[in-house]
């Protein structure tokens, strides 16, 4: 087993007293913790199902879902620790995963028994607690107990150490999620790789032609959301919203900053931390000619009334679950003609791919819906050098030149979720009931594009909606954070 329960070196400072005399000490006159098992938390019948799901799709086969480490960010400091999202899928565990656990479903009967193995707690008997801090209960908080995991997740625990033998055994009927914890799969290939030089010349060829596929087979278990899922869903756009409304409220402190963007990013951040969340993905405050950058996450401009602001934001809860919002303001409450334009321009193209989602239609229509209204508008204002219907043509496509992104993608407990579904099932996809997805066209003109008449350089448009299938139809899950034209201005004016 890899060393990583040694403490990183930190030799340059002060360290832990060695003697045996302070070990004794410090491991003695502490009091019991009683252990309080917790009741199974609302998500475990949820992940108990999907598993089963993924049992049905790999009769025979063990699969092995590690959570993932921590990554470092420089010398002995890391950044916080995100569970894979496959791995929070199937366990139900979220932000309190401990780092380094793995799921394995080892198969059984018809289907597979599930165990989930992680580092426990360590007693006060061990020198862990005081001494290590990567994982030590004086450093970073304690870990719970196996009992305390088996009873909240509704799983079966062991502990990390036990692991091992299921490296040992590893063989070509083991499927790994590879890309989880680099370190753990380079493990298992070595004990495949060696289990290759023992097997006879003929079972070669196909032991390693392996097919770790699990990661695309995890993608696609998450394109359709339970309701569990859905009602995360609500949750993670409802204080989305709210963090949206506190960056307005600020909007004076963020005009008479220098760096107002990054008031905006702080505003939102602090709305996700106090509620017990985290953001999704680095916020985006792009205001003016800024937000024609489509990922701005430099956050540093300053933001000026007459200007617009488009922050595209998210609040990912405890669960891991995230939404991916966009709106753009008016910085001083109104829009101006132009802005209204290209704003009025941008919604029409959101509304007109959100009139057409339904179950049935492919996924890649929703897409073309938008661009038909981007392509038709920018026509209509003279931008293009042919008409819309030309523009349209798969070789064509001058209007993307404003528009180079796309239009929507899954949404859930990854912003851009399933993200390794196959083809066939993403973007060429027949919509089912329990999709969540984004619908986000935008019109950015860059500040020195020529195409496009002055007053138009340097305006950037995105409305960004979080969206679910329902049986007949879709919801739009952010329709009640202001979007047209008249609730924008009357949401900055109220603040
Ligand atoms: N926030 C990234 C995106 O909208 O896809
Ligand atoms: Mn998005
Ligand atoms: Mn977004």
């Amino acid at each position: 087993m890899a060393d990583d329960t040694a403490p990183r070196a930190t030799t340059n400072r002060s360290t832990t007293p060695g003697s045996d005399l302070f070990r004794d000490y410090i491991s003695s006159q502490w009091a019991e913790h009683p252990e309080v098992l917790p009741e199974p938390r609302e998500e475990a019948p949820w992940a108990a199902a999907r598993r089963a799901r993924l049992s049905a799709l790999h009769r025979g086969q063990r699969l092995v879902v590690p959570a993932g480490q921590a990554k470092v960010r420089s010398n002995d400091c890391d950044y916080p620790f995100r569970a894979h999202s496959g791995f929070s899928h199937l366990t139900g565990w979220g932000a309190d995963t401990v780092p380094g656990s793995v799921l394995v479903l080892e198969p059984a009967g018809d289907g597979h028994d599930a165990t989930l193995y992680f580092r426990a707690s360590a007693g006060r008997d061990s020198d862990e607690f005081y001494a290590n801090p990567e994982i030590g209960e004086f450093w970073i908080g304690p870990r719970p107990t196996l009992a305390q995991v088996g009873a909240d997740l509704g799983l079966a625990t062991r502990d990390l150490a036990d692991f091992e033998a299921v490296v040992g055994q590893v063989d070509a009927d083991t499927l790994l999620v590879r890309e989880a914890d680099p370190d753990l799969t380079r493990r298992v290939d070595a004990v495949r790789d060696e289990a290759d030089l023992e097997a006879p010349a003929s079972e070669l060829a196909e032991r390693v032609e392996r097919t770790d596929d699990l990661a695309r087979d995890l993608s696609e278990l998450r394109l359709v959301k339970d309701e569990w899922e859905i009602a995360q869903m609500r949750r993670a756009v409802a204080v989305t919203g709210a963090g949206f409304t506190d960056v307005i409220a600020d909007l004076d402190e963020i005009v008479a900053h220098p760096r107002g963007g990054r008031l905006v990013e702080g505003t939102f951040n602090r709305r996700a931390r106090a509620d017990g969340n985290t953001v999704g993905y680095d916020t985006i405050a792009a205001s003016g000619e800024h937000a024609c950058v489509l990922h701005w996450t430099r956050n540093d401009g300053v933001v000026r009334p007459g200007d617009l602001i488009l922050i595209d934001a998210g609040i990912e809860l405890e669960s891991l679950y995230t939404a991916d919002i966009t709106r753009t303001l008016p910085v001083d409450g109104r829009f101006t003609d132009v802005q209204r334009l290209v704003y009025e321009a941008v919604l029409e193209a959101a509304d007109a791919a959100f009139a057409i989602v339904r179950p049935g239609i492919r996924f890649r229509e929703i897409h073309q819906a938008a661009m038909r209204v981007i392509a038709e508008r920018t026509a209509e204002w003279g931008f293009l050098p042919v008409t819309a219907e030309e523009a349209l043509q798969p070789d064509a496509q001058h209007h993307r030149r404003y528009m180079v992104h796309g239009t929507s993608h899954h949404l859930g407990i990854d912003v851009h979720d399933c993200a390794a579904a196959r083809r066939e099932l993403y973007l060429d996809g027949v919509l089912e009931p329990g999709m969540v997805f984004t619908i986000e066209p935008g019109l950015y003109f860059q500040s020195d594009d020529l195409t496009v008449p002055a007053e138009f350089r340097g305006v950037g448009v995105r409305i960004e909606d979080d969206i679910v299938v329902t049986a007949d139809g879709a919801e739009n899950l952010s329709v009640g954070i202001p979007r047209t034209v008249a609730e924008v201005e009357a949401w900055v004016a109220r603040s």
